[in-house]
């Protein structure tokens, strides 16, 4: 089979890559390398990628260039590509707009036209905003709290509309916050892993008692998998969420006890907006009745495997680790 994969160059983008290669399956990966985060890190994913003969790879912006030489009745779509973080959506909105709104209304209409039998669209758990209903599932009321989290229901709803109205074949997969090897440096477990390793204090803003639901990066890549052949209807919806739902002062606790040392957390007062939700807890029911899908690997484990990957890269690319 072959594969689309748009945010190829990114954290799950290239984690799903490696998976597909291994299967055998070609691979055609999309990204338009934003620096939103170092993209020397994107260069190196991709360096890694193209050493397997059967993955190519393509700089494009989705936002603006065309991508329908790429795509035909005989390949799959898994578009990641997108524009990350909650918290500068509120001052950045136009670049969230482009890559993750305009971005996928012309990915999808690229799509339609070349006869693509599936896309597969990265959601997010952010759409359910301040949910009251634990474990979340996907019928819960949608709120999101962010305009980040806005522009990610905005393409999921062009998912679902070119599934009802377009008959084009859509899954939206609605990932909880994940972690693992290669974890963008932006993010809290890597944050917390860089400075246990080098001394330095980490930022956290609120009490710690924040409550978010890991999902581990290896099975989040097998969910996007699963989605390619799953007997799912069109325009569907699944979340996928780890099942670790822990606070954040717990997380901190689990990367001191993986690496070893202690470290010096500075709590922030939250900013009055930011977009985070106090809890993320989702069920993955509906993922394990359709998708054939759950998690595999529990927090430990995945904290171990993520602190194994940060030194082995941190050896082999300085620029790379010290950014908390
Ligand atoms: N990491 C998480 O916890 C998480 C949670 C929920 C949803 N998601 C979604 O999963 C997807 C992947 O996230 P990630 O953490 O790997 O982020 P990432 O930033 O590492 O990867 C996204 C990639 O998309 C590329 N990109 C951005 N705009 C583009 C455009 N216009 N054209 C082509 N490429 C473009 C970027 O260069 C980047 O490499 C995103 O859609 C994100 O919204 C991630």
């Amino acid at each position: 089979m072959r594969i689309v994969i748009t945010g190829a160059a990114g954290f799950i983008g290239s984690q799903t890559a490696h998976l597909l290669l291994s299967s055998g399956h070609d691979v055609i990966g999309i990204d338009s390398m934003t620096n939103y985060y170092d993209p020397l890190i994107k260069v190196a994913r991709v360096a890694q990628l193209v050493q397997t003969s059967n993955f190519s790879f393509q700089k494009r912006d989705l936002a603006k260039d065309d991508c329908r030489d790429l795509l035909d009745q005989d390949t799959v779509v898994i578009h990641l590509a997108a524009q990350p973080g909650v918290r500068a959506s509120w001052s950045e909105f136009e670049s969230y707009a482009n890559a993750n709104v305009t971005a996928t209304k012309h990915l999808l209409d690229a799509a339609l036209e070349c006869g693509v039998p599936r896309v597969i669209y990265a959601s997010s758990s952010s759409v359910y905003g301040n949910s009251s209903d634990f474990p979340t599932t996907e019928t819960a009321p949608l709120e999101p709290m962010s305009p980040y989290a806005v522009s990610k229901l905005a393409g999921e709803q062009l998912c679902r509309l070119y599934a009802s109205e377009r008959g084009l074949h859509t899954t939206s997969l609605r990932y909880f916050t994940v972690y693992g090897p290669g974890q963008r440096p932006d993010m809290l477990t890597h944050r917390l892993i860089a400075a246990a390793h080098n001394g330095a204090p980490v930022r956290i803003f609120g009490t710690g008692n924040q409550i978010r639901d890991f999902t581990f990066v290896g099975d989040v890549a097998r969910a996007n998998v699963a989605a390619i052949t799953a007997d799912s209807s069109p325009g569907q919806v699944f979340n996928i969420a780890g099942g670790s739902a822990v606070s954040i002062k717990e997380m901190i606790e689990s990367v001191e006890a993986a690496v070893g040392l202690g470290q010096r957390i500075q709590q922030i007062p939250a900013p009055p907006v930011s977009g985070d939700v106090p809890r993320t807890d989702g069920s993955a029911s509906l993922a394990e009745s359709i998708l054939g899908w759950k998690p595999t690997v529990d927090l430990d484990q995945g904290i171990s495997a993520q602190v194994d990957d940060f030194r082995s890269t941190h050896a082999q690319l300085p620029r790379y680790a010290i950014s908390a």
